[in-house]
């Protein structure tokens, strides 16, 4: 126990409850007691009263009772010991010199405090060392950091070494115990000797609000690390659900510019500073806590909150909803803004640019939204039934808010939503009679709230049917649920084909015009044919049908499989994968390559797209894991399979010789490189 009851009573005896009280909630003397209208609860008539005597208040609407201390805990998110530090300081007493313990506790947090600043040294020295560059390769080149940046950053090089660190700080007199305490070496009873936790990694000091280095992020650099990145451990000083990785830097500027953005990775917020956003924070590989949220409001009333436009970081999205709504107070909430699928705002920036970013920042959606989305997308709101429970859902929702004023706003907007909402419904039923079609199926056309109403919002990047279709035409996913609950509907090859919504990817056409023009590689291949995983239909029928002929056929050649192809009615398909585009160095598909040029081509693009169907299947039970668990570890995992995703997507469009293939541990054989 930090403070003694005695110091707590003396706080309690010079500060009346009805004065601290009295900020908050417009109060009545009433004989001995005070009385106003409830802080906790939304109501008409007072029934929250004060009594200075007893030192308490009680609220009857909402069961709510304590004293000085508890209601700025309640009604401003204080930790214990703030609210006494806040209170002792208006009080004027004088909190007391530390126990012995606490003087042992406090000393214990001066030493790791100089022993994180002294790691920190060691990284950067480290990195600008001979031993330093690999990292200063990767840093400066591959990632193309500003020098300016990574010293502003202090980022560093942990040294591929169990002692490295170490030795370092026990040669500055720092005890072996400390650095274990703080996260830095790994120990324990099963451990005899202490290692260094963080070896071979780039490392991005994590600091507090003044600016002190209380723990690290490292990024691997070896492909092979079991962890893209490692973060310290909880130590004393670190708290990972209460810190935000550049909030002393982004503070001031997040200030001047009324405005934070929180990201989710570390390079992001490093390239979104470059990008000109120093405003930018992280939490440390977790989805947002309320903590870090509170942070947030001590700066800004309403954080940016920034994620993925596919459905995970829509997942992640209606996730941080839930984070905080029961903390919403009048003017302050949060802001959604959605990234293009695919992209995290390091490659935005370095793809695009700044400006794109800017876009996005700008495009942000209300939490209100989010959750009126969330919520109408839940399930069927046909009948009168379906939209009562949808309206249940929604007061259940609402009731989370502890702000009483906050909480009346959004039952009387939900019930504003809801209506027209009703009506809207009703109207397009009557309209799809009328005019012979069925009657609707949500969503409805032009769906959501209708202009003109005051909660109209912008139809952008952010628009979910947007995104959803960008998604679909640009990486369509057949055999895989969209994230709607709906099937991606079945085509035939022809069929889907004339309509030209979907573009050629370019590694399956690849494929199939090289089956066309080299059938001969059927026969020693046509059970991975067969297993190979087509995002695009047409293209998937076109091989289906292929290998139906070449079962067929005894010894198949390129014109034999052409006119068979045109009786089985896919010759548009044909026509377009003939049609189709390739590098200069997919000369391989055409049909007078020599048979040298197609076997050196061909398994590796074979490699590849079995690859591309490893990762689907992956990224299919990844998001199942994220949807079911919402764990740290389902969401790392399913990051890691998007970047491998987009990764190989780069490869198609640079040409194997690309390198970044290289850094990034295989997530399921064959291994593109070694196929090459
Ligand atoms: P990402 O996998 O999205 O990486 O992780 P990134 O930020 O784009 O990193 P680069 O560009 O590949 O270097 C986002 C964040 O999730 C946490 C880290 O905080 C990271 O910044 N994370 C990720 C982990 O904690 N562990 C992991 O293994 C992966
Ligand atoms: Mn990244």
């Amino acid at each position: 126990m930090r403070f003694s009851p005695s110091l707590l009573d003396e706080i309690r005896a010079r500060l009346p409850v009805s004065q601290v009280v009295g900020r908050k909630v417009a109060l009545k003397k009433k004989g001995r007691e005070y009385s106003g209208l409830s802080p906790f609860k939304s109501e008409k008539s007072p029934s929250f009263f004060v009594n200075d005597q007893k030192g308490f208040y009680h609220c009857f609407a909402s069961g709510e009772h304590g004293d000085i201390f508890t209601f700025l805990m309640k009604t401003e998110g204080l930790e214990f010991p703030e609210a006494v530090e806040r209170l002792a300081q208006e009080a004027g007493v004088q909190l007391p010199k530390a126990t012995e313990r606490n003087v042992e506790q406090e000393d214990q947090r001066d030493r790791l405090y100089r022993l994180l600043e002294a790691s920190a040294s060691f990284f950067e020295e480290s990195f600008k060392q001979p031993l330093g560059a690999e990292a200063r390769r990767y840093v400066l080149d591959k990632r193309g950091l500003q020098r300016e940046t990574i010293a502003a950053f202090r980022l560093g090089f942990a040294p591929n070494s169990r002692s490295a660190l170490k030795e370092h700080l026990k040669a500055q007199g720092f005890s072996i115990p400390d650095m274990v305490a703080s996260g830095m070496l790994i120990g324990g009873d099963d451990i005899p000797e202490p290692y260094d936790r963080f070896r071979n990694r780039v490392m991005f000091p994590i600091q507090d609000l003044k600016g002190r280095v209380i723990a690290f992020g490292g990024r691997a650099l070896d492909k092979d690390a079991p962890a893209k990145y490692l973060n310290s451990p909880e130590t004393p000083l670190f708290h990972k659900g209460g810190v935000l990785f550049n909030a002393a830097r982004a503070r001031p500027l997040a200030h001047d510019r009324n405005r934070i953005i929180a990201v989710e990775g570390y390079m992001d917020v490093v390239a979104l500073t470059e990008g000109g956003f120093g405003e930018a924070v992280a939490p440390l590989g977790t989805a947002l806590t309320e903590d870090q949220v509170k942070l947030m409001w001590r700066i800004v009333p309403e954080p940016v909150l920034c994620f993925d436009g596919d459905s995970a970081g829509r997942k992640a999205a209606f996730r941080a909803v839930d984070t905080v709504l029961p903390h919403l107070k009048p003017g302050m909430s949060v802001a959604f803004a959605f990234l293009p699928d695919g992209l995290d705002p390091d490659d935005l920036i370095r793809q695009q640019s700044p400006a794109a970013m800017g876009e996005v920042l700008s495009n942000t959606r209300p939490l209100i939204d989010m959750l009126w989305d969330r919520e109408t997308h839940a399930g069927p709101t046909e009948t009168p039934e379906q939209r009562a429970a949808l309206e249940s859902r929604l007061r259940a929702l609402a009731a989370q808010i502890a702000d009483p004023l906050v909480k009346s706003h959004y039952d009387r907007e939900l019930r504003d939503r809801l209506y027209q909402f009703g009506r809207q419904r009703r109207d397009m039923g009557r309209q799809d009679r009328e005019m012979g079609r069925d009657g609707g199926t949500y969503p409805p056309r032009g769906q959501g709230p209708q202009k003109g109403t005051s909660y109209a919002r912008p139809v952008s990047v952010t628009d979910w049917k947007a995104i959803e279709r960008q998604r679909l035409s640009g990486r369509p996913q057949p055999r895989f649920k969209r994230f709607d609950g709906q099937p991606v509907p079945a085509a035939s090859a022809g069929a889907e084909l004339s309509s030209q919504a979907q573009p050629v990817p370019p590694r399956e056409a690849l494929i199939l015009k090289t089956m066309l023009n080299h059938p001969d590689l059927i026969d020693q291949d046509c059970e991975v044919l067969a297993e190979l995983v087509f995002t695009s239909k047409p293209l998937g029928a076109l091989r289906d049908e292929v290998l139906a002929i070449h079962a067929r056929t005894i010894s198949l050649d390129s014109t034999t499989l052409h006119t068979q192809l045109t009786k089985s009615g896919v010759a548009k398909v044909v026509d377009l994968v003939a049609r189709t585009m390739t590098h200069a160095s997919d000369r391989f598909a055409e049909q007078n390559a020599s048979a040298t040029e197609v076997a050196a081509a061909w398994h590796h693009i074979l490699a590849l797209q079995q690859r591309e169907g490893n990762l689907m299947h992956a990224l299919k039970a990844a998001t199942d894991a994220w949807d079911r668990e919402g764990s740290e570890e389902a969401w790392a995992r399913l990051h890691d399979i998007k970047r491998e995703i987009a990764r190989l997507d780069a490869i198609d469009m640079d040409g194997v010789s690309q390198d970044s293939v290289n850094d990034r541990p295989a997530l399921g054989p064959p291994d593109a490189k070694r196929a090459s």
